[in-house]
């Protein structure tokens, strides 16, 4: 069984066939998708989905790309909906210095600060998104040492990774791990233990190769298993198996 720990359903690109496609998936072996919200309304669809399918669970947050509007009571307004049984985790929340229109840099530095405060109040694990951000986003997540959380789609260097395992965080890939032009991902998979790191797809994006650029489900989370399983020499089968373990217990799925 695989686990998609990372797949927006709540996109548009699912508008037409969201239900039967998520319906779709125990039967494609995936028997666990986690969906991260990117703002507030995109966090109740989330909720919504995994009140819907046994096999699916939320988090919940405010994607640095989308924190132009934050206030404070957006905390309030999180911490209600992390009650739902189904939310395991506080995301996607991090840092994006990669477009210029995101919002200021400082900006951003204190909506990440807000929802880590909140993950560490509601004993929650977070969904990092950082993109070319490494060193304020591995500096800021230090200042909490009692949150334990998951660099999505990680594509920081060997040695941050190093760190980040020793602090007792995980690391997750996606299709970009299968793209001719990744560097320091597969170093990184091949450098870290296997016990650390978990798959997803970042569905609807990043389509593993050889479907690149097309529209990306969570049915093809396989292939990011038998990348790492290329890469580590051991059978796609295992790389399924212990990212699924890992995925359950990281966010503290039976
Ligand atoms: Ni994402």
């Amino acid at each position: 069984m695989l686990f998609d720990t990372h797949a927006h359903y709540d996109d548009d690109w699912f508008d037409e066939d969201r239900q039967a496609l998520l319906a779709s998936m125990p039967e494609k072996g995936v028997g666990l998708i986690v969906n991260p919200g990117c703002t507030l309304e995109s966090s109740r669809t989330a909720i919504a989905l995994a009140q819907t399918y046994d096999h699916v669970y939320a988090a919940v947050g405010i994607h640095p790309e989308n924190c132009h509007d934050f206030v404070p009571q957006h905390i309030d307004a999180l911490r209600e909906l992390a009650k739902h049984p189904k939310v395991v985790a506080i995301g996607e929340i991090g840092l994006d210095y990669y477009w210029e229109e995101n919002p200021p840099r400082e900006f951003q530095q204190q909506v990440l600060r807000a929802q880590l405060q909140l993950a560490q109040e509601l004993k929650l694990p977070v969904i990092i998104h950082d993109r070319e951000a490494h060193a304020d986003t591995l500096a800021i997540v230090k200042e909490f040492p009692s949150v334990k959380g998951v660099f999505h789609c990680y594509s920081g260097s060997v040695e941050d990774a190093r760190t980040l395992v020793k602090m007792g965080w995980m690391l997750s890939f996606n299709g970009a791990l299968t793209f001719k032009n990744a560097r320091k991902a597969p170093d990184v998979v091949a450098e870290l233990p296997l016990e650390h790191l978990m798959i997803e797809t970042d569905a609807p994006y990043l389509a593993p190769v050889p479907h690149r650029g097309k529209r990306c489900d969570s049915g093809l989370v396989y292939l990011v298993a038998e990348k790492i399983a290329q890469i580590k020499g051991i059978s796609a089968d295992e790389v399924a198996r212990i990212t699924t373990e890992n995925g359950k217990r990281f966010f503290g799925i039976e």
